[in-house]
C-alpha cells in the first residue's frame, strides 16, 4: 500500500499533490491551437446546448462547492442563470426546469444516488443533463445526455481533493464552451482565459513545493477544537470546501460562512484566540471586494481572532492584520479557487494526521454514497 501512496503517508495526501497532474489532464486535448474549445464528445449538440436559457447545478458534498465556483464563472462569462443546489433538496421541492434547462451534475463518483435520483427526476421533466464525472462508465453519466470527464484519476480517500479541483475546471471549458457557442465571450477572451488555465499546475505546484509552511501551522493547531472559514465571491465556496475537509477527517467542528454575513450572526462566535481562516481575493480584481475582506479580517482580528490568511503573492496589505499569511501565485479572480483551495487541504490533512487519525478512511463515512 505504501508504494501505492506514491511515498506519501496517506492517499489522501498523495492525491493533494496529483492536483497539478489532475488539471492538466483535465483541460488535455480540450481546445485546439486556436484556442476554440472542442467538446465534440458531449454527445448534445451545439444547436440545443446554445439554446439554453437557464443551469441548474445538482451534486452532493464537495462536489456541490464545486458547482458553487462555477456558478460564478459561467454566470460570468456566458450570462445565463446559473442555480447551484444539493440534489437531495431539489427533488422535494417542485423545481421549474423545462427543455431549455441544462441541469449540470457533478460527482465524482458518478454513483451518488441522491444525485441519480435527481437527475433521473430533471430528465422526467424533460430537462437536458450533462454530466461533470470522474467514473468512467459509471451511473450517473450514463443515464445522461451528455458527459464531460475530469481526469483526475483514481480517487481513493474519502475525502475528495484532485476531483474538485478537476470539477472546478471541467465546469470551467463548459462555460467557455457555451460562451463561445453563444457568441458571449470573443474568440481572445476564450484564448486568454485558457492560457491561464493553462498556467494553473505549475501555479499548484509551487504552493505544493512550499506545504511545509502550512503543515507546520497545522501541527501547531492540533488541539484546536473549532475554527472558522471566511471567504466572499468565489472564496466563499473555497472557505466552505476548507471547512468540509476539517470536519470530514480531522472531527473539527468547521464553518464556512460568507464574509459578509459576519456582522449578521457568525461575529458573535468571536473570541480570543478563535482561529479564523479568509481568503482574501485579489487586490488586482473588482476594489471593492479586496477591501471589504481586509476590513473583516481586522473586525474579527479586533476582537481577538487568530487570523489565518490566504492571500495572493504581492499582497502586503494583509499582512499586519494575519498571525499567518500563505501566499498563493497570482491567477485572475475566478481562477483563484484552484489554488486557494489547495492550502486548506493541506492543512486539514496535515492537522488529522497529527492527531493520529486514518485520514483515508474517516468514522461514518463513505467514499460514495449509494443510498438516499
Ligand atoms: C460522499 C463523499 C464526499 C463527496 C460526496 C459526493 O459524501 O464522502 O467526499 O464529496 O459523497 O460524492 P460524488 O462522488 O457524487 O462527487
Amino acid at each position: 500500500a505504501s508504494a501505492e501512496k506514491g511515498g506519501f503517508d496517506s492517499f489522501m495526501e498523495k492525491e493533494i499533490f496529483d492536483q497539478p497532474a489532475a488539471v492538466a489532464d483535465t483541460l488535455l486535448g480540450r481546445s485546439d491551437a486556436f484556442g476554440r474549445l472542442t467538446l465534440d464528445e458531449l454527445r448534445i449538440t451545439p444547436e440545443e446546448l446554445a439554446s439554453v436559457t437557464k443551469i441548474v447545478v445538482l451534486a452532493c458534498g464537495t462536489s456541490a462547492y464545486g458547482g458553487s465556483v462555477a456558478k460564478y464563472a459561467i454566470e460570468n462569462w456566458c450570462r445565463i442563470p446559473v442555480e447551484v443546489e444539493l440534489s437531495h433538496e431539489f427533488r422535494y421541492r417542485d423545481p421549474i426546469v423545462d427543455s431549455n434547462t441544462l441541469v449540470v451534475s457533478i460527482s465524482q463518483s458518478g454513483e451518488t444516488m441522491d444525485t441519480l435520483m435527481a437527475v433521473r427526476y430533471a430528465k422526467e421533466q424533460g430537462a437536458k443533463t450533462l454530466s461533470i464525472c470522474n467514473t468512467n462508465g459509471s451511473t450517473i453519466p450514463r443515464e445522461s445526455d451528455a458527459v464531460l470527464y475530469t481526469h483526475a484519476g483514481p480517487e481513493i480517500a474519502v475525502a475528495s481533493t484532485k476531483a474538485f479541483l478537476a470539477q472546478i475546471t471541467a465546469t470551467y471549458l463548459l462555460g467557455l464552451y457555451l460562451g463561445q457557442l453563444r457568441g458571449n465571450l470573443f474568440s481572445g477572451q476564450i484564448k486568454d482565459i485558457l492560457a491561464d488555465l493553462g498556467k494553473i499546475p505549475a501555479k499548484i505546484q509551487d504552493i505544493l513545493d512550499r506545504a511545509e509552511d502550512i503543515k507546520e501551522l497545522a501541527r501547531s493547531m492540533k488541539d484546536t477544537e473549532s475554527v472558522l472559514f471566511l471567504g466572499r465571491h468565489v472564496g466563499y465556496p473555497v472557505a466552505m470546501e476548507g471547512a468540509l475537509k476539517l470536519k470530514e477527517i480531522a472531527y473539527i467542528h468547521a464553518e464556512g460562512f460568507a464574509a459578509g454575513e459576519l456582522k449578521h450572526g457568525p461575529i458573535a462566535l468571536i473570541e480570543q484566540d478563535k482561529p479564523v481562516f479568509v481568503v482574501v481575493p485579489s487586490p488586482r480584481g473588482r476594489d471593492s471586494l479586496h477591501s471589504k475582506v481586509v476590513s473583516n479580517i481586522q473586525e474579527v482580528r479586533a476582537r481577538g481572532a487568530k487570523t489565518l490568511v490566504i492571500a495572493e503573492e504581492g499582497d502586503e496589505s494583509v499582512r499586519e492584520f494575519a498571525e499567518f499569511v500563505f501566499y498563493v501565485p497570482e491567477t485572475p479572480v475566478l481562477l483563484m479557487p484552484l489554488l486557494a483551495t489547495v492550502p486548506l487541504q493541506l492543512f486539514a490533512c496535515e492537522l488529522a494526521t497529527a492527531k493520529g487519525l486514518d485520514v483515508d478512511q474517516p468514522r461514518n463515512l463513505a467514499k460514495s454514497v449509494t443510498v438516499e
